[in-house]
C-alpha cells in the first residue's frame, strides 16, 4: 500500500483542530473490527450494485468501486494491506484505501448509507456465520458425548440431589443429560436467526434516506429475509447482540456445570473418574499433584462470558435512541465471547477424550446411602396396593434399621425386614440390587438401559 497522502478524517473541514491524540487512541475500534473486513467489502459491493441498479451511480463508477473493493479484499487476504491506524474503524480504513486506489470516485460509495447501518450489516453478517460456527462446535462435542454414552450404558453410578446420593443411574444417562442441554443451546442460536435475518442496510444515519434505494434488493443479495422496519430502531438496536451473548452464556453455563462435576468426581474424595495426563497440570511444590486445571479454566472463563453479557446490558440500559459511541463496544464483547465459547467447547472435548471411569468406585458409591429405598416403596405400593405415603413410612423404618445396624440395604436379612413389616418377604432383596433399580426406571426419559439405548439411537439419527 502506498504511503497515505491524506490521513485527515473526512470531517477535517468542519472540525478544524486535530482531535485529542489520547482519545483517538482509545476511540478507534480498528484493531477490533478489522475482522469484519470480509463482511464490509461484501456489503459495500452489494450496496454500490444497488445504487447502480437504481441509477443513483453510473456503471463506470460502480465498476471502479467494485474493482477497488476486490483489490482491497485480496490485499487483506494476502496480508499486504496496511491497516492505517489513523482510521477510526475498518469502514473508514477501507474507504481511505479505496480513495488511494480509484481516486475521487470512491466518494460515491457512501451515497445513501451511514456507518450506522454499515456497521450493523457487517456485524449481523458476521454473527450469522459465527452462530453457525458455534453450532458446529456443539455438534462435535455432542458426537463425543454420545460415543462415551454408548460405551457406558451399563456403567452404574449414583445420581445426586443436594450432592447426597439419590438413586442408581447409568453413567450414560448422566452424560446424555448434556446432549439435551447442548441441543437446547443449538436451538437458542437457531432461534436468534429470525432477528439476525433483518437487513439494516439502507436506514442510513437514523432517518432513512432521500435516495430511491432498493432495500429488498440488498436484502436478497446479502441473504437476509426482510429489511428492518424502523430506521431509528435499527441504528439503536443491539438486542441481537444480547441474544447472542446470552446464548453463549447459557452454553458456557452448561460447560461450567460439567466442569464442576468432573472436578468433584476427579477429586480424591469422590474418585469416580480420573483425568489423564494430557488434561492435568502439576504443582510447583507438591510433586504428587495432578490438578484439573483444564476444567477450572472452563468454569472460570464462564464468568468472563457472563461479564460480556452484563456489559452489553449495562451499556444499553438508559441509552436514549439512537446511535451513540457507547455502542461501539458491542463488537469487542461479541468477538470475545465467540472466541471463548469456541475454545471452551474444544477444551471440553479434550477432557471428554481423556478420562477414565472408576467403575468399581461408582458401584460402591451407588450402594451407599440407601439409594434403592424408593424402589422398595414403589414395590410395596404395587404389591400391597398401599398408598405411597404408607409405603414410604415402612421404607423409612427399614432405612432407619439398616442405619442402626450399620448395614447397606442389600446387607439386610429377610428376618430383619420382616421385623418392620410381616408382609414383606425375600422378593424385597432383589429390589436392593442397584442394576435392577436402574433397569426398572422404564418411564420415558428414565435411566433404564433399554431407554438409554433408544435415546442414543434417536440422538444419532438427529445428529
Ligand atoms: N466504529 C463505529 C461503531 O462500531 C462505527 C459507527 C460510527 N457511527 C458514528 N455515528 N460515529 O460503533
Amino acid at each position: 500500500m502506498s504511503k497515505n497522502k491524506n490521513n485527515k478524517p473526512v470531517w477535517s473541514t468542519r472540525i478544524q483542530k486535530k482531535s485529542s491524540n489520547l482519545f483517538a487512541k482509545v476511540g478507534s475500534s480498528l484493531n477490533i473490527d478489522k475482522r469484519l473486513y470480509k463482511q464490509d467489502i461484501k456489503a459495500s459491493t452489494v450496496h454500490v450494485e444497488m445504487l447502480f441498479k437504481k441509477k443513483i451511480i453510473s456503471l463506470q463508477i460502480k465498476n471502479k468501486i467494485v474493482w477497488g473493493l476486490k483489490k482491497i479484499f485480496n490485499e487483506i487476504n494476502k496480508k499486504k494491506f496496511i491497516f492505517n491506524n489513523q482510521a477510526e474503524d475498518i469502514h473508514m480504513c477501507i474507504e481511505k484505501r479505496l480513495f488511494e486506489l480509484i481516486g475521487e470516485d470512491a466518494g460515491f460509495i457512501h451515497t445513501a448509507r451511514s456507518r450506522n447501518d454499515q456497521v450493523l450489516v457487517d456485524f449481523k453478517l458476521w454473527m450469522i456465520e459465527a452462530s453457525e460456527d458455534i453450532i458446529k462446535e456443539i455438534d462435535s462435542t455432542l458426537n463425543v458425548i454420545i460415543k462415551i454414552a454408548e460405551k457406558n450404558i451399563f456403567t452404574v453410578m449414583p445420581s445426586f440431589t443436594h450432592l447426597k446420593n439419590a438413586q442408581p443411574i447409568s453413567f450414560a444417562h448422566y452424560i446424555l443429560a448434556y446432549v439435551e442441554m447442548f441441543n437446547r443451546d443449538k436451538k437458542r442460536f437457531l432461534n436468534n436467526r429470525e432477528c439476525l435475518l433483518e437487513n439494516p442496510l439502507g436506514v442510513a444515519a437514523v432517518a432513512g434516506t432521500s435516495f430511491d434505494i432498493d432495500r429488498q434488493y440488498t436484502t436478497k443479495r446479502l441473504k437476509f429475509k426482510n429489511p428492518t422496519g424502523n430506521s431509528i430502531d435499527t441504528v439503536s438496536d443491539r438486542d441481537f447482540v444480547l441474544d447472542f451473548l446470552y446464548s453463549i452464556s447459557v452454553c458456557t453455563n452448561h460447560i461450567s456445570r460439567f466442569a464442576e462435576e468432573f472436578i468433584l468426581w476427579n477429586s480424591d474424595a469422590f474418585d469416580l473418574i480420573k483425568l489423564k495426563d494430557k488434561v492435568v497440570t502439576g504443582s510447583s511444590i507438591m510433586p504428587q499433584k495432578k490438578n484439573p486445571d483444564t476444567l477450572e479454566y472452563l468454569r472460570g472463563k464462564t464468568g468472563n462470558i457472563y461479564g460480556n453479557l452484563f456489559s452489553m446490558l449495562t451499556i444499553l440500559k438508559g441509552l436514549p435512541l439512537s446511535y451513540f459511541k457507547d455502542l461501539q463496544d458491542d463488537k469487542e464483547l461479541a468477538f470475545k465471547s465467540f472466541d471463548q465459547v469456541k475454545i471452551s467447547l474444544q477444551i471440553m472435548r479434550e477432557v471428554l477424550n481423556n478420562f477414565t471411569i472408576n467403575k468399581k468406585k461408582m458401584i460402591q458409591l451407588a450402594e451407599t446411602g440407601y439409594t434403592t429405598a424408593t424402589d422398595l416403596a414403589d414395590y410395596i405400593v404395587r404389591q400391597y396396593k398401599y398408598p405411597f405415603r404408607k409405603a414410604y413410612l415402612i421404607t423409612s423404618k427399614i432405612v432407619n434399621l439398616a442405619e442402626k445396624k450399620g448395614k447397606t440395604l442389600n446387607q439386610l436379612t429377610v428376618n430383619e425386614i420382616k421385623d418392620v413389616d410381616k408382609k414383606l418377604n425375600e422378593d424385597v432383596l432383589k429390589l436392593f440390587n442397584i442394576e435392577n433399580s436402574v433397569k426398572s426406571k422404564k418411564s420415558y426419559g428414565g435411566t433404564s438401559f433399554e431407554n438409554i439405548k433408544k435415546m442414543i439411537k434417536k440422538y444419532k439419527k438427529h445428529a
